[in-house]
């Protein structure tokens, strides 16, 4: 099959969708399709109303490929691509939204707020404090409401740090979310597939080597330990690994997914995002849960090609 393998875009991970590209067409040249890795730029929609290819694989992170917009415009053009419609792409893509619409499903959610950056200048920082007190305890977490990568998130261990880190988050998105941070083991658990037939691969344990996994941790190798399988109880593991499938269908997402969860002390499983356009760098979290899970990269993502040539057909 001809594949456009979509890397690069305009957003924060623009680099990391460049790496997570060359990645993808790898494995679709090995699996022997015919591959073109463009950049999504403004001749993207004339380039494929000629070229017609067999399919588009967008490997774009961040609001270039997350926010739904380009992939409304790919269906626009009836293009067969992989993964989410746009509309259950923005779903995810706004924590706040894809958090409540699983909490609702009865998965953990840690406690949050969520704020607009007016409504942060209104208020003001001690007041912000007040509220942020007012519904939760413990450390925080600060996040823009949208974004990948870590990047623009802040772990709040002492109140005063508060508005640096909620600057810090608007500089990503206009609205900024304010969590319970929830101590733990960090899990992300990729998921194959949609509705019904969707299949989740081994559950990947995260262990950075300062702690914190940020974007450091992420995309240099040694940085950071993972366990696959992780050193969790099996009954653990198989809560966290249901959560992520209920989440990948309560979202509505297509073909691929990986929802990251924190384990407490407890074992409950905590939802803290599912990303519909995971990374796919040779760093990336869902290469290796394909891995462990005793698939290659290049068989599953000639099966997702495939699926979204026949969703088309
Ligand atoms: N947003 C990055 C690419 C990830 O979720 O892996
Ligand atoms: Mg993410």
């Amino acid at each position: 099959l001809s594949v456009v393998v979509l890397a690069g875009g305009i957003s924060h991970e623009r680099d990391v969708s460049l790496r997570s590209g060359r990645r993808v067409a790898d494995a679709l040249i090995e699996a022997g399709h015919r591959v073109e890795v463009r950049d999504p730029d403004a001749g993207l929609l004339p380039y494929l109303a000629e070229r017609r290819p067999d399919a588009v694989f967008p490997a774009l992170h961040g609001s270039s490929g997350e926010d739904g917009s380009l992939l409304e415009l790919l269906a626009a053009l009836g293009v067969p691509t992989v993964g989410s419609t746009g509309a259950a792409a923005r779903r995810a893509w706004s924590k706040p939204v894809a958090s409540s619409l699983v909490a609702q499903a009865g998965i953990a959610v840690p406690e949050s707020i969520v704020l607009s950056h007016e409504a942060f200048r209104e208020l003001g920082a001690s007041s912000v404090l007040r509220v942020v007190r007012a519904a939760m305890q413990g450390d925080l977490v600060v996040k823009p409401a949208s974004g990948g990568s870590a990047q623009g998130v802040s772990i709040v261990d002492d109140p005063t740090e508060l508005p640096r880190a909620m600057v810090e988050a608007f500089t990503y998105a206009e609205v900024a979310v304010v969590e319970r941070r929830i101590v733990g083991t960090e899990i992300a658990v990729a998921v194959i597939g949609t509705g019904d037939e969707a299949r989740a691969l081994t559950a990947v344990e995260i262990v950075p080597t300062t702690g914190v996994y940020s974007f450091q941790e992420r995309y240099n190798a040694g940085e950071t330990t993972f366990f696959a399988p992780s050193r969790l109880d099996d009954a653990v593991v198989d809560a966290a690994t249901d959560a992520a499938l209920l989440a990948h269908r309560t979202l509505g997402l297509r073909d691929l997914s990986r929802v990251d969860l924190i384990v407490d002390g407890q074992g409950t499983p905590w939802f803290l995002e599912a990303n519909v356009l995971p990374g796919l760098t040779e760093t990336s979290l869902l290469p290796l849960a394909i891995e462990a899970s005793g698939a290659t990269a290049s068989a599953v993502y000639d099966e997702l090609v495939r699926a979204a040539v026949a969703r088309d057909a």
